[in-house]
């Protein structure tokens, strides 16, 4: 059983991704943080996002430090993450990897969540159920500044904004895995749902894909 979420940055994916694992029992990869850790490894090699040979090799071999490392939720990181994202080969390094955790959930568990950007559309096009969960930009923008400000991390609210604005447009414009939404995937817009009404949407649209499991 795998319950594909996928969708902008900020638009509480990973909150609900990681909120139906626990409810259900499931492993819960969160996708993000493996180009995260791609980028962060990239960045700490003195290396730019315009060299693909250096991407791929920061994207071999991630392992459990490089995806414990704090610097991961830094906006640096991620503003590289969608940068290394964008390059075919890198995608390519990472699909096993996310493909395998689907197939065969850690521990036995009987079910996966994966959250990313291509969950529902090239990594896992046959989950039994998938989300598309969306925010208008500025109630993203708001989120991800209340984070940054949250962990002390001092960046203006426009920053913040223009950031994000820039991530949507590569994440959405690429030739490889764009940012879209799968054909039969339910869309929860969180712009006025807070995480627990969010959850509830979830749950009911898990239920009504899962029924007759
Ligand atoms: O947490 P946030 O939504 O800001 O970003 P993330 O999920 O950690 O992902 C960081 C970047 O990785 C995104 O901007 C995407 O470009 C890329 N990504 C992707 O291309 N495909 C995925 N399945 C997951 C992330
Ligand atoms: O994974 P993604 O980048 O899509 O978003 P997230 O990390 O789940 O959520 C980003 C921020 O928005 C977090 O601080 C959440 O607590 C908050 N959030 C919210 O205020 N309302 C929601 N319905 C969902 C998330």
């Amino acid at each position: 059983m795998v319950i594909a979420v996928d969708g902008p940055t900020a638009s509480g994916k990973g909150t609900l991704a990681r909120r139906l694992a626990a409810h259900f029992g499931f492993a819960y990869l969160d996708t993000g943080s493996l180009y995260r850790a791609a980028a962060l490894r990239l960045l700490r090699a003195g290396g730019d996002g315009a060299d693909t040979d250096a991407a791929v090799a920061a994207a071999q071999g991630i392992g459990p430090d490089d995806l414990a490392d704090p610097a991961l939720r830094e906006e640096a990181t991620g503003n590289m993450a969608s940068r290394v994202a964008a390059l075919q080969p890198v995608r390519d390094a990472l699909f096993a990897l996310q493909r395998d955790f689907a197939a065969c959930p850690p521990a036995g568990l009987p079910g996966a969540v994966l959250d990313g950007r291509d969950i529902g559309t090239v990594v896992c096009p046959d989950a039994r159920v998938k989300l598309f969960v969306t925010a208008d930009v500025a109630a993203r923008a708001r989120r991800r500044h209340l984070e940054l400000t949250g962990q002390g991390q001092e960046v203006a609210y426009e920053t913040v904004l223009r950031d994000l604005k820039d991530r949507d447009a590569r994440d959405s414009a690429r030739a490889t895995a764009p940012l879209a939404r799968a054909d039969d995937a339910v869309l929860i817009d969180t712009t006025k749902l807070d995480i627990e009404a969010a959850f509830s949407a979830a749950l009911e649209a898990c239920a009504s894909r899962m029924d007759g499991s």
